[in-house]
């Protein structure tokens, strides 16, 4: 029995991806900031586990307490809408430490085992925003191009292990906790300047149908054909909005 283990699992994209691995079978390491046991069905292939990606002892005692992980699904990111001169230097590091260090850290702590057994498999949850470029996410839009360009690197360094690294790029998905979770940093982030623009992003948004937007079962299946299939593209769209922007 193969095991999983993802990132950032209390809500959305995480949440779900580790409930499409459980009913498929595997055994999930569902990781979260602060665990809880109600989120997910019981499952004796489940182990809810702490883990802060922006920590290195807890990614090391996560780690140890997960044992072999032949899947790692680097999900777990924050988001920050906004106007690059209304974003203190302190909020672009604390994006790039979780979205990108994050990712770049967990990644690390993985590899040894994997590259040893010679098998398994990084997911790197993205965004499609790297793939058509909007206003006011300069920052994040930047955490998340970063994180491609280090996969396709990373991809290219661990093929002679027989370890795959590849991409997943949601869409936006504006039923997860994401923007919610954004709001915290976004004081200050549109300055006066910016709030017409700002105005016309949120009316584009606001008049967008649900079927036009991502949903966090597509992203799940996504992670599932990137882990199961190693024929997969590197670079794999998650939902409707995001298959559109993908080059042929
Ligand atoms: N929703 C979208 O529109 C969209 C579109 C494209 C890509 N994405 C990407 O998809 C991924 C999942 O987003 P989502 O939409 O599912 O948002 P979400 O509901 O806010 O989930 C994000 C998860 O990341 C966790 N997290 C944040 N900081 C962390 C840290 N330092 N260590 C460990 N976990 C941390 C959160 O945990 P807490 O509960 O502890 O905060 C939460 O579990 C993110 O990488 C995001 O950038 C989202």
């Amino acid at each position: 029995m193969k095991t999983v283990l993802i990132t950032g699992c209390s809500s959305g994209f995480g949440l779900e991806t580790a409930r499409l691995f459980l009913d498929r079978g595997w055994q999930v390491v569902a990781t979260m900031r602060t665990p809880r046991d109600d989120a997910l069905p019981r499952s004796e292939r489940l182990r809810v586990l702490p883990l802060d990606v922006t920590d290195a002892a807890s990614i090391r005692s996560c780690l140890a307490a997960a044992g072999p992980v032949d899947a790692l699904v680097n999900n777990a990111g924050i988001g920050l809408l906004g106007a690059l001169e209304g974003i203190p230097m302190a909020q672009v590091r604390e994006l790039f430490e979780t979205n990108t260090f994050g990712t770049m850290a967990v990644t690390q702590a993985v590899l040894p085992q994997m590259r040893e057994r010679r098998a398994g498999v990084v997911v790197n949850v993205t965004s499609s925003v790297t793939l058509k470029s909007l206003p006011l996410l300069a920052v994040y839009t930047a955490s998340k191009a970063a994180v491609n360009a280090f996969t396709e690197s990373l991809a290219l360094e661990l093929a002679p292990f027989g370890v795959r690294a590849t991409l997943v790029l949601p869409g936006r998905a504006p039923t997860t906790r994401f923007g919610e979770n954004a709001r915290s940093r976004m004081a200050g982030s549109i300055p006066p300047a910016y709030a017409e623009l700002a105005g016309a992003v949120f009316a584009d948004w606001a008049q967008q149908p649900a079927d036009a937007v991502t949903q966090a079962p597509d992203v799940a299946e996504a992670v599932w054909r990137a882990v199961t299939d190693p024929a997969c593209p590197r670079r794999l769209a998650a939902g409707v909005d995001a298959v559109a922007l993908m080059p042929a």
